[in-house]
Formats: structure tokens, sequence, C-alpha cells
């Protein structure tokens, strides 16, 4: 019945974006949904996992708790002052919450015995820092035959924000992206900042959300901190859907326009650490000037307008 889908997360306001969409979405089989830090620390973003999953009415959904630091370098830092210190603009506690309990496989299991019990390809949607992820390949390399794809979301091709060269959720964990991206040899796709910003939505937008009834008003009450800090950025109030954005590529797959090139992290301690370097020259892969990387889709462009309809009209309750 549709996509097999696993989504990794940092909840987070975009997070939680992209969680409706998978859920309210028919033709999508959300198998179990991971939790790894990120916007906030790994407690919160579990219990916010489990909160937004209970609002969307999805008890059938196991949720695991992963890793609650990077890989190798502890100096990640979380992004309270951009979702708020509880990771949903200070509203996490008016979520209901979770009935179902806490997965107490753990993150790498539960993606193991998910993806050993599934019977067709499964994708991973990783919208959070890739740790949890390449903890999963570096102990359990033959569990990539049963991944279809990994859409992730992150890095940036001409900008970034954590630092100017850097997005948030690569420069969190440089070495695990780098495994991940770099090493790995699944079908990947990167949606990175360039089109997740080209795909931002209005405070108009977010009207209609709050207007559609109360699944979508307590969608939209999530998001005033978020909006605060985006408006800024955008010149306009309104705010990023990054996560949602590649989610909704996951489930779709096609409606993002994607473009191959090679891709590597930077991983040493400059001021570009956590850099996605994206190829564009188009040079021969025998040329020695070509990045080191892997050439994987990169997202670029969209139908911007029909791109907003379609998260739209799926988290109201479109099919
Ligand atoms: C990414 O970083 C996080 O703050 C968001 O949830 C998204 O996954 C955007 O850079
Ligand atoms: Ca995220």
């Amino acid at each position: 019945m549709g996509t097999k889908l696993i989504i990794d997360t940092d909840p987070g306001v975009d997070d939680a974006f992209a969680l409706a969409l998978a859920t309210r979405s028919e033709d999508v089989d959300l198998l179990g949904v991971t939790t790894v830090f990120g916007n906030v620390p790994l407690s919160h973003t579990t219990a916010n996992a489990r909160r937004l999953l209970q609002l969307f009415g999805r008890e059938d959904v196991p949720v695991a708790a992963g890793a609650e630091r990077p890989l190798v370098y502890d100096n990640a830092k979380p992004a309270g002052f951009v979702h708020g210190q509880d990771g949903l603009s200070g509203h996490a506690g008016t979520l209901p919450e979770a009935k179902r309990a806490l997965d107490e496989r753990g993150a790498v299991r539960l993606l193991v015995d998910l993806l050993e019990a599934a019977d067709e390809p499964v994708t991973i949607a990783p919208i959070g820092p890739l740790t949890n992820i390449a903890l999963l390949l570096a102990a359990h390399p033959q569990i990539r035959e049963k991944i279809g794809r990994i859409v992730i979301m992150g890095g940036g091709v001409t900008k970034g924000n954590s630092t100017t060269a850097a997005e948030f959720n690569i420069w969190s964990d440089p070495e695990a992206a780098r495994r991940v991206l770099v090493d790995g040899d699944i079908p990947t796709v990167l949606v990175p900042l360039d089109i997740t910003h080209q795909c931002s939505v209005d405070t108009t937008w977010l009207g209609k959300l709050a207007a559609s009834g109360p699944l979508g008003a307590a969608l939209e009450a999530l998001t005033p901190t978020y909006v605060e800090h985006y408006t800024p950025i955008l010149g306009f109030p309104g705010m990023v859907m990054h996560d949602a954005v590649a989610v909704a590529e996951a489930i779709r797959p096609g409606i993002l326009d994607t473009e191959s090139y090679p891709v590597d992290v930077e991983c040493g301690f400059g001021p570009a650490r956590g850099a996605t370097l994206v190829d564009r020259r188009r040079l021969r892969s025998t040329d020695p000037q070509t990045v080191p990387g892997r050439t994987i889709d990169v997202a670029l462009t969209t139908d911007v307008d029909a791109f907003r309809g379609f998260v739209l009209d799926r988290i109201v309750g479109g099919l």
C-alpha cells in the first residue's frame, strides 16, 4: 500500500510539518520513526515525535530514540533560538500525551527490524543529523539491500545556515554525513537549502492551514518562534519548511527536479566544516580536478506553487 517509509527526525517545527505530510498521506506506509539529537536535545525530539504522532492519530507507528550526540566530535549545538527551547515554539506541552510507549529497541535496532521485515524496498528520509543512519550502515552493512532510496534534507549548494558554508543537519555531525552521503552506495537524493528556501510559505498559507480544522490549527500553533526567526531572512512573514520538502520527494518521487553531481562533505576544522561540496563543473569523471565525493541526485528546482498546494492538500486531508 504505497511508499514504505521510515523517517529519522529531530522535531523541530519543520520536522512536525514533514511528519504531518507523511502521516496524512494515504499512499504512504509509514513503518516507523526514529529520533536523533539536533534542533533540541534527544529527550525533547523524542517526546515531540511521539506527541506529534498522537496528534496525527498514528498510534500504529513505532518511535525509537537514537543518538544523543554526534559520532566523533561532541561539538554540535542545538537550535532552540530557531525552533524554541522545546523544539516547537514553546507549544510542545499543548500536544496530546503519547499513548503508545517508546519502542525500547532503540533507533538502530528498530531500523534493522523494520528493514528486515519489509517485503519491498524502503525509503528512508533523514531530516536531522545523520548520526543514526551512519551507525546503521556501519553496524549492519548488509541492510543496504533493503533500502530503495535515501532522501536527505541537508546541505547547501550556494549557502549555509549554521555557518556561511554549512547547513545545520550536516554541520551537526559532518563525519556521519560523510559516511552516508559519500561512502554509501544506496541511491540518494540530497534536498539542500537552495530548494527548501524556494518552497518557503507565507502567513497566508499558514492561515489557510490554521483555518482547515483542529489538526491544521494545532500544527500552525507550533510555528510562532520559527516564523519570527525566518521573517527577516525571507523578507516577509513566513517560514521555510525544509524537512517537509524532503519528505514530499520521498513520498512523491520526482516532485523535485534533481541533477546528478559529485558531492563531498568538508570534515576539516576550518570555517567550512560541515559544508557540502557539490561539484557542478560538469567535468569528466577522469579529470583530475573532479571532487573525490560520490555522484548523487541533488534537488534544485520544482514547480513551487504546485508544491505548496500539494503539501497543503495532503495535510488538510485531500489526496
Ligand atoms: C534543517 O535544520 C533543522 O533546524 C531543520 O529541522 C532542518 O532539518 C534545516 O537546515
Ligand atoms: Ca529537522
